[in-house]
């Protein structure tokens, strides 16, 4: 590979890459009749609720004279600016100029706006490339739409690369030794053998000899519109019905040193099972969740931003070294 290439590949892998979904929110954040702000791939983004429910996003600006248009309010389905008020609506346009009626602005679509999906708690939002300036079809995680999981989604926000992250993901050994004093993360040995396995849509990667003990395989979601990853931890019955923990994360760049978490935490549950699995989650396990995601969190803010430079990768690295491998290819498509 030529080295202007690598560049290039490097330059669009580092704040995000376009012509992908992110989950940029969570539905909660985004209340009716009150604009909320978003950073996401180096870019300030406003969101709203119109009175049906509908979320809208659109560049953070103002077309007049660019002030933050999270700082103005919600009129009917559309956006005011707080500085003199001018209106858009959805799509980007100007709908109105209110000290100046007639105004030759009105009818302009002024900034951009960017496609949304709502779904299971989350907001998703399509960043165009020039290459695909549409948003391509989104496969949700099958779990979304399957009765029988339930689902509580956390997010946070972390001060390292979206890409240590994935990184992280595709790495299950390590949580036999950086989780070892969490819960079901101390079970298992500390030594075996990765295998990656291509899959359809992105690939697989496990331990060889141990199977449902710990973490110990990740399938990793790379399918041309969107990057996320799926994993479970083991629950041993004393953790009542439900069978493993699962998760499904993603990891969206704010800029090209911080991004945003985002875990769906899913157990098979039902009925009054399913409520008290939520009860005890709110009441008990996310604490301890949480505090094994400090330890990745703690963990990877401190890992150098040019470490990639002189790692010394050994085999259990495969799984990272297919993430880095796909994303890179998507950088060219
Ligand atoms: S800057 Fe927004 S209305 Fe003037
Ligand atoms: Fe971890």
């Amino acid at each position: 590979m030529a080295s202007g290439e690598k560049q290039d590949i490097e330059t669009r892998l580092a704040s995000g890459l376009l012509g992908h979904w992110y989950v940029i929110g969570k539905s909660v954040q985004v209340k009716k009749g009150k604009p909320h702000a978003v950073t996401a791939l180096g870019r300030n983004l406003v969101l709203w609720r119109e009175s049906g429910g509908a979320v809208h996003c659109l560049e953070d600006y103002c077309p007049h004279r660019g002030a933050r248009l999270s700082r103005g309010e919600i009129n009917a389905d559309n956006i005011s600016c707080r500085y003199h008020g001018v209106t858009l609506d959805g799509s980007g346009t100007i709908v109105r100029v209110p000290a100046m009626p007639g105004c030759a602005l009105e009818g302009r679509k002024a900034v951009q706006s960017y496609a949304v999906i709502e779904a299971n708690e989350g907001i998703y939002a399509y960043f165009p490339s020039s290459e695909r300036p549409n948003p391509s079809a989104l496969n949700l995680p099958e779990e979304f739409s399957d009765p029988a999981w339930s689902s509580i989604l956390c997010m946070g926000r972390w001060e390292c690369s979206y890409r240590f992250v994935y990184d992280n993901f595709a790495d299950p050994m390590h949580a036999c030794y950086l989780h070892a004093d969490s819960f079901t993360l101390a079970f298992g040995a500390k030594q075996d053998v990765m295998r990656v396995e291509p899959r359809a849509d992105g690939f697989h990667i496990a331990r060889l000899e141990q199977k449902d003990v710990n973490l110990d395989w990740t399938h990793v979601v790379v399918d041309g519109s969107q990057v996320y990853c799926r994993l479970d931890i083991p629950y041993p019955a004393a953790a009542g019905p439900g069978g493993p923990f699962r998760i499904i994360g993603y990891a969206t760049p704010v800029d090209d040193s911080s991004c945003m978490v985002f875990f769906w935490r899913f157990r098979q549950v039902s009925g009054i099972a399913r409520q008290s699995w939520r009860f005890l989650y709110r009441a008990r396990l996310e604490a301890r969740h949480w505090h094994v995601l400090e330890q990745d969190r703690e963990m990877l803010i401190n890992i150098p931003r040019d470490a990639h430079k002189r790692e010394m990768l050994y085999q259990h690295d495969v799984g990272v070294a297919r993430m880095r491998r796909m994303l890179a290819q998507q950088a060219l498509t």
